[in-house]
């Protein structure tokens, strides 16, 4: 389901271009336990918090994207998505990525399910011309940034919810920080294989 009315589609850079990334969200819950949580680990790394309404799950990030490229893109997360099932998603380890100064949430293992969105979406965006970076996937949810120590608890109670969709979002750097907008989101939508009797 594209969510974007009549082709509006915010704020784009002068050459049109829009900064894109595929995710996962959490639902109302999970962005609360999420939130709270990334305020704790803020405090113990040092970092800044993010934002409840920043919380999500990077399946694969584009970068800048033409403008004219977008519809491609957007029947890329429709195909995906179709042919994926909805899944529970369990992040069960904090950690932090030190170059980056980023304190996470996430998992070593990574259920077929989701390898199966996460790998299909960049073979079918580099199929479609679209420059990608080659990056290993490691799924995590941000939860603070400038963050200057790792978080002392390796393993965490966690904070999964269902995945049932995934979204196109754009992200806009204002110099209070990033805001990503949702800007189309498809269900998760063949069926679980219910068990043979
Ligand atoms: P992060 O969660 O580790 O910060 C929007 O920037 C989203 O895309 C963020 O979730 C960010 O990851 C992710 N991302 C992946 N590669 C990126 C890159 N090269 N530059 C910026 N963001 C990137």
């Amino acid at each position: 389901m594209n969510l974007v009315a009549g082709g509006k589609r915010g704020a784009a850079s002068g050459d049109g271009s829009l900064r894109l990334f595929f995710a996962l969200v959490p639902d109302a819950h999970a962005r609360r336990s999420l939130a709270q949580l990334a305020g704790d680990i803020a405090r113990e790394t040092g970092g800044r918090a993010t934002r409840a309404e920043n919380l999500h799950l990077t399946l694969v990030f584009l970068g800048r994207v033409p403008h004219a490229r977008i519809a491609d893109i957007e029947a890329i997360g429709a195909q995906v998505a179709a042919d994926a099932e909805p899944f529970a998603l369990v992040l069960d380890r904090v950690g932090l990525f030190r170059e980056a100064g980023v304190a996470w949430l996430g998992t070593d293992a990574v259920v077929p399910a989701l390898q199966q969105i996460a790998g299909a979406l960049p073979d079918a965006l580099r199929a479609a011309g679209l420059p990608l970076e080659r990056r290993a996937f490691h799924p995590h949810v941000t939860l603070a940034r400038h963050a200057v120590r790792a978080p002392t608890a390796g393993a965490s109670p966690g904070a999964g919810w269902r995945a049932d969709a995934i979204v196109l979002m754009a992200s806009d750097t204002l110099p209070a920080g990033a805001i990503y907008r949702v800007l189309a989101s498809w269900p998760l939508s063949r069926r679980e294989r219910a068990d043979a009797t």
